[in-house]
């Protein structure tokens, strides 16, 4: 499609740079919520090599930043939640924390920070409010401090909101009637008023996977781009596709706020591939095979043209993510947690079914599994053992819908017992269970269920920072409990 070119400087930019450079702005998100990490170096070279030319990270870690450094990728680090208090508080947290994760890597040679994120989706509901009051404070100095530093020209503060921060009424439920969430409406303008008149993005994260996975019944292909579904009409405008209905939505409420020409980013959109009866690597292709097409087609959404900003989410699976929003919470990747990739997908937006590039030179432990003793006959003990493996490792894809829900009582045991020992690299005393467990050099894997042999080399979780908090604490607890034994 050609541009209107009646339409303004902006958008000619951004359909012109998109032009010349061929790949769009189509960049991804890594977080890092994962036993075992891939090596910094190695996947920098398969963004490289995959033409990812922006990416968006959940903090600001130095050894992912320096693989960054030199390559052209733009980059928005982030500061986490439990960080605002400290620096809606006090100026000096923000300076130091500029000028540590942004200013120094800002060199001939450094990396091109551009974005730098306030929070993460810090009104959602889920949250209660706890980082309501500390957001705005916090975006302040980060921006006070950008300026003291001379480069708040250069990189934009941003705050990822999720979309439940707007709504459209079950009353009429259609996107002109979007407004922000009534009880966070005052304060969300209020950051969105300091982000315009700092010229920076509004940044929000949409989901239609969750449209999908909440409501069974929603159409099944109003998830996707396909228009295979009776469109929605609202007004004049028909859609045919729930991404472009919330966006919309979100519009309609920047409109009533008084900001029809805000910048927007998305900040994570994507489709999960186990963990749910619809999460698989046919409907993610399918799913980001569409958006993509959709977003750099120039069409967009029926309120406003223009080719869309995005970062998929995400790049590859996160084995220590909470599963309290769902099992599939661990498997949003575009790529396995050894770096090989699920499925097609064409970066460029043309709907050309291409093949990615892997991550290269991964080293793997041994071919060696850990499973239940076949010999054993007597389960009596074995729910706690597969619970306690479970507990300590990933079982998400034993769950209903998911790879491995059709195993036996033997195959659930085995899975979780390899799980467990795969995580704690193969050492052997963490293939026991009471004696119920042994190990195998056969793979146990059957059909789609996979039974993996951890990647070698990495950092692993019980000495590093990969863990999440809540498994960390529950670890030390439970150490403790063994002490007083
Ligand atoms: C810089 O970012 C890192 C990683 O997110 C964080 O641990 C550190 O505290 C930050 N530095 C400052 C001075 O806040
Ligand atoms: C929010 O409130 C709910 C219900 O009272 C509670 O279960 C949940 O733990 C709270 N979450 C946070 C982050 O405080
Ligand atoms: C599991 O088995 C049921 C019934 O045989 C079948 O409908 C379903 O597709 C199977 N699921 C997987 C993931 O293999
Ligand atoms: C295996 O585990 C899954 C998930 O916990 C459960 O839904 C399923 O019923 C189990 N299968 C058997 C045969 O116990």
């Amino acid at each position: 499609m050609t541009p209107n070119c009646g339409q303004k400087v902006a958008f000619f930019l951004v359909f012109f740079t998109v032009v010349s450079t061929g790949s769009g702005w189509v960049g991804v998100n890594w977080g890092t919520m994962a036993t075992h990490q891939l090596a910094p170096q190695k996947v920098v070279k398969m963004l490289k090599e995959n033409g990812f030319r922006k990416l968006k990270l959940f903090d600001a870690d130095e050894t992912i930043l320096a693989a960054l450094m030199g390559t052209d990728i733009e980059v928005m680090v982030a500061i986490p939640n439990n960080m605002l208090d400290k620096i809606s508080n006090s100026p000096k947290a923000a300076d130091s924390w500029v000028n540590d994760n942004v200013t120094s890597y800002l060199f001939v040679g450094g990396v091109k920070i551009k974005y730098v994120a306030v929070g993460n989706e810090p009104f959602l509901k889920a949250y209660n409010g706890s980082f309501a009051k500390k957001t705005l404070p916090a975006l302040k100095n980060i921006q006070a401090s950008l300026n003291k530093a001379g480069i708040g020209s250069k990189v934009k503060v941003t705050v990822p909101f999720n979309a439940d921060i707007y709504y459209s009424p079950d009353s009429n439920p259609v996107p002109s009637a979007g407004d922000f969430r009534p009880e966070m409406r005052d304060l969300t303008i209020a950051i969105i008023q300091f982000l315009y008149a700092n010229n920076a993005p509004f940044t929000v994260n949409i989901y239609p996977f969750l449209s999908l996975y909440g409501n069974e019944d929603f159409p099944f292909d109003f998830a996707f781009f396909d228009g295979n579904n009776k469109p929605l009409r609202d007004g004049k405008a028909l859609y045919t596709n729930v991404f472009d209905a919330n966006l919309d939505t979100l519009l309609w409420a920047l409109d009533k706020a008084g900001y029809p020409d805000m910048k927007i980013i998305i900040g994570e959109i994507g489709w999960p591939t186990d963990g749910d009866k619809n999460a698989n690597a046919k409907n993610a292709k399918r799913f980001n095979l569409g958006l993509l097409k959709h977003a750099l087609s120039g069409k967009s959404t029926p309120k406003r043209k223009g080719t869309v900003d995005l970062y998929l989410f995400s790049l590859i699976d996160e084995n220590t993510k909470s599963v309290a929003p769902g099992n599939f919470e661990r498997h949003w990747g575009i790529f396995e947690f050894d770096g090989k990739p699920k499925y097609e997908l064409d970066l460029t937006g043309q709907h050309k079914e291409t093949g990615l590039t892997p991550v290269e030179g991964i080293k793997y432990l041994e071919k060696k599994w850990c499973i239940l003793d076949p010999e054993i006959t007597d389960f009596d003990d074995l729910a706690g053992s597969i619970d306690y493996a479970c507990t300590f490792s990933d079982c998400t894809s034993l769950g209903y819908g998911s790879t491995c829900n059709n195993l036996s009582l033997q195959g659930n045991a085995s899975y979780a017992f390899n799980m467990y020992y795969q995580v704690n690299n193969q050492q052997d005393w963490s293939c026991d269970f009471s004696g119920l467990a042994i190990i195998t050099h056969k793979d146990p894997s059957e059909h789609n269920c996979l039974f993996p042999v951890m990647i070698a080399g990495s950092s692993s979780l019980l000495l590093h920072g990969g863990l999440s908090h809540i498994l960390k604490k529950a670890l030390r607890v439970c150490i403790f409990a063994m002490l007083l034994l």
